[in-house]
């Protein structure tokens, strides 16, 4: 029989009060939490002041702490914290998206160098097991895609603007409310929330440590009354959709808003839920679906990487061993659909393939195909709105200058 895991937790903001809360209400999982560290010193807490410190060393020295749970929202400041924990001799959890997305081929390191576990299920899709699936599951599976909602706040914006007619502002206050949004809401909804996830996912699925700024990541604040009404009309909604892909000896990844068929899988993933397609070579298409934020489904996701420690998991990083991961490449084309008003500067002769269009009430929608380096430029244009095509098309360069494509 094991003995108790002693954690010291830092952090106890709305992640770490609902793990206190789950693993106060679980009974299966050996494990106490023995310190919170905070930065605070005047913030009324809803425990016991004893349970409490400001001192980092009180938790990283404690040689009795064998788990360090690391849930605050500096990136920065959270790396120190692991790494030290680490070379102390101590087993790290964490749902740091960004601190892991910026450091993970570090991260992997720094477990081979000192034998420990850093596990960081939490930092993906909230409640989705999605890490742990990508690991053991389709170990031996060759992985084409994965793709989905990988941010909570934007999908229950999107899904408050839709269904509610809300305001983009009001529904953001809720996201805010509820504890679904980031400090810094910029994160969510300009898209680089859901691109820390998917550089985190693209390592346990296709073994490629990529850096997120070579990720492009579109948002959804430039969607308009227009975009909506186009949505409506042809019986679509809009979801922001983080996808890799690996084609023709490349992996592809990045993050934009769709127009999404009715019929789609993912067309009725709403609120604060995510949904993560992964299709393979043997499995298919598989969808998993839940929680993608708020403070009790991300909690039961540490708490599981908890449990997952008392009996000695680690991530094997399997698919970079084995070692024969393709390179990252932005060189690819999706279909999109613009919005912007008449006259703009873009004309139908600025798309790699056009396919249609129409204008109205001074407003004029264009559809057609770019490369993935024009997304992201029109993306950055004022009065302007670019969102993926209800079938994207994505290919990749190879297969156009092949002639497949664009000679359409
Ligand atoms: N801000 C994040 C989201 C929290 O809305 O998905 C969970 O990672």
């Amino acid at each position: 029989m094991k003995k108790k895991l002693k954690l010291g937790l830092f952090g106890f903001g709305c992640v770490g009060q609902g793990l206190y809360h789950v693993l106060h209400e679980t009974h299966g999982v050996k494990a106490e939490i023995k310190k919170i560290c905070v930065k605070d010193h005047h913030k009324q807490r809803p425990i016991d002041v004893s349970f409490f410190t400001y001192d980092a060393a009180e938790i990283l020295e404690d040689s009795e702490i064998d788990v360090v749970v690391e849930l605050i929202d500096d990136a920065k400041a959270a790396f120190e914290i692991i790494k030290k924990a680490v070379e102390n001799g101590k087993h790290v959890v964490t749902a740091n998206k960004k601190m892991l997305a910026e450091h993970l081929e570090e991260i992997y390191e720094l477990q081979k160098k000192y034998d420990r576990s850093i596990l960081y299920e939490g930092a993906v899709c909230g409640s989705i097991p999605i890490l742990r699936n990508l690991e053991e599951y389709y170990d031996n599976d060759m992985i084409t895609s994965i793709e989905g909602i990988f941010n909570g706040s934007t999908n229950y914006i999107l899904t408050k603007v839709f269904e509610e007619r809300k305001t983009y502002i009001e529904a953001l206050k809720a996201a805010q409310d509820l504890g679904f949004a980031e400090s810094d809401p910029s994160l969510d909804v300009e898209g680089y929330d859901p691109k820390f996830k998917l550089t985190i996912a693209i390592a346990h699925t296709f073994g490629a440590f990529v850096k997120p700024e070579n990720i492009i990541n579109v948002g959804i604040q430039k969607i308009s009354e227009v975009d909506l009404k186009y949505a409506k009309e042809n019986d679509l909604t809009i979801k922001l959709v983080a996808r890799a892909y690996k084609i023709d000896g490349s992996i592809y990844g990045f993050v934009a808003p769709q127009f999404i068929p009715a019929d789609h899988m993912l067309a009725n993933v709403r609120n604060e839920y995510n949904a993560v397609l992964v299709e393979g070579a043997f499995a298919e298409k598989q969808v998993f679906i839940g929680k993608g934020a708020g403070s009790y489904p991300t909690g039961s996701a540490v708490l599981s990487d908890i449990s997952a420690l008392t009996f000695d998991y680690r991530y094997e990083y399997k698919k970079y061993t084995q070692g024969d991961a393709f390179p990252f490449s932005n060189e690819a084309f999706v279909d999109v659909v613009i919005s912007s008003p008449e006259g703009s500067l873009i004309t139908n002769r600025d798309f790699d393939n056009f396919k249609g269009g129409y204008q109205g009430k001074g407003f004029q929608y264009l559809h057609g195909t770019i490369s993935l380096e024009k997304l992201k430029e029109w993306s950055q244009w004022d009065d302007l709105s670019v969102i993926l095509a209800p079938t994207p098309n994505l290919v990749g360069a190879s297969q156009i200058k092949k002639g497949e494509r664009l000679s359409a």
